[in-house]
């Protein structure tokens, strides 16, 4: 089975086409970064416009790279939510449109069930159940996985998202768009141990994360130091000391959401989980605790088509989707809970 995949959620066209029991054959990927870099941030109604442009000539091109004809395809996933409204409806319609006319079914994915498949994608991939941390520009969660579709969300933030944390922080700082790999290659330079960062909600029980007020700290901290000599110098030490707080925080509630499980294997996805200090980080209080750890490729972590496509093809396999629905129904969901999916 070839499944077509299409991602238009935020500011990535992503495209791919997965096959059952031969992989990923080939993809796609076209970034806006550079569209909204001057703005400091997405611009929903230009990340639109950008999609319509981009969509259409990328999987003209993705056809291409597999050498097949779109009458190989036997099904079409792509991202139904959540997301941005306008960027959805673009991968939604071409998706529902591409189907009627080649007479296959479409597949709305969750886009955060794309990030918590993509480790699978892997060699060696990692076995059900496991626990995953979603951390990514809009989410950050953790979540109970006993099978393909089996989600049981464990805790999630109360406000801002880790990747969110990151870019609002970055841009405080006067980083460049995107956030989160600015501040990161700052944070190499500085030493995390120069100020002192809170680990929010870490000393009360549960799995829940605020990353709202260790932004504010940041604020704070930044406008007392601003006037210092050693401004440079002073901005990579806020942004090391800023990272390490994430990565403690999120290491913290990982290590509790494993004691609480039972289970040996975590999962880590989503945008920030590209973040090599992340990564080296879990990977240690892994080894320590006893649980292994797996990631996607530093791609495959931020938004992409390959997810989504593989998402489709393990729910289409499994035989987990509508089949009852009609051609031509648009139905994008930019607000859609992970727990709501069936
Ligand atoms: O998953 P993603 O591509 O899009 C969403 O679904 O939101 O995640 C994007 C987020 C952004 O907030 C970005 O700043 C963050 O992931 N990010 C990183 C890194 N690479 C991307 N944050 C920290 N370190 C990184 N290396
Ligand atoms: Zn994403």
């Amino acid at each position: 089975m070839h499944v077509l995949g299409i991602e238009t959620s935020c500011d990535e066209t992503g495209v791919a086409l997965y096959a059952d029991g031969q992989g990923l054959l080939a993809q796609q990927l076209y970034s806006q970064i550079e569209l909204h870099a001057q703005f400091g941030g997405v611009v929903p109604e230009l990340a639109s416009r950008d999609h319509v442009r981009k969509l259409l000539p990328l999987i003209r091109e993705l056809m291409t790279q597999a050498n097949l004809s779109l009458t190989a395809i036997d099904a079409i996933a792509y991202t139904r939510g959540p997301g941005l409204i306008g960027a959805l409806l673009v991968g939604t319609s071409m998706a529902e449109a591409l189907a009627w006319a080649l007479n296959i079914p479409a597949i709305g994915i969750h886009h955060m069930e794309g990030h918590l498949l993509a480790p699978l994608l892997e060699d060696d991939p990692p076995a059900f159940p496991f626990v995953a941390l979603l951390v990514s520009g809009g989410h950050t969660m953790l979540v109970d996985v006993t099978g393909v579709g089996a989600y049981r969300l464990l805790g999630e933030t109360l406000d801002d998202a880790a990747g969110e944390a990151f870019d609002k922080t970055a841009k405080l700082l006067g980083l460049a768009y995107p956030g989160g790999p600015s501040l990161a290659a700052l944070a190499e330079l500085g030493d995390p141990l120069r100020f002192r960062f809170p680990r929010p909600m870490t000393n009360r029980p549960g799995l829940e994360f605020s990353f709202s007020g260790l932004k504010t700290h940041t604020r704070t901290l930044w406008e007392q130091q601003a006037t210092a000599d050693d401004t440079d110098q002073i901005k990579a030490d806020i942004a090391a000391g800023f990272q390490l707080a994430v990565i403690d925080t999120l290491a913290i509630k990982c290590r509790r959401a494993m004691q609480q499980t039972g289970y040996r294997q975590l999962i880590v996805a989503g945008g920030v989980g590209a973040n090599l200090s992340l990564r080296r980080h879990l990977q240690a209080v892994g080894a320590k605790s006893g649980f292994q750890v797996n990631y996607p490729r530093p791609e495959f972590c931020t938004d992409n088509g390959a997810m989504i496509a593989f998402a489709g093809c393990l729910r289409l396999t499994a035989g987990q989707y509508d089949h009852g629905y009609q051609h031509g129904v648009l139905d994008a969901r930019p607000r859609w809970p992970l727990d709501q999916l069936g």
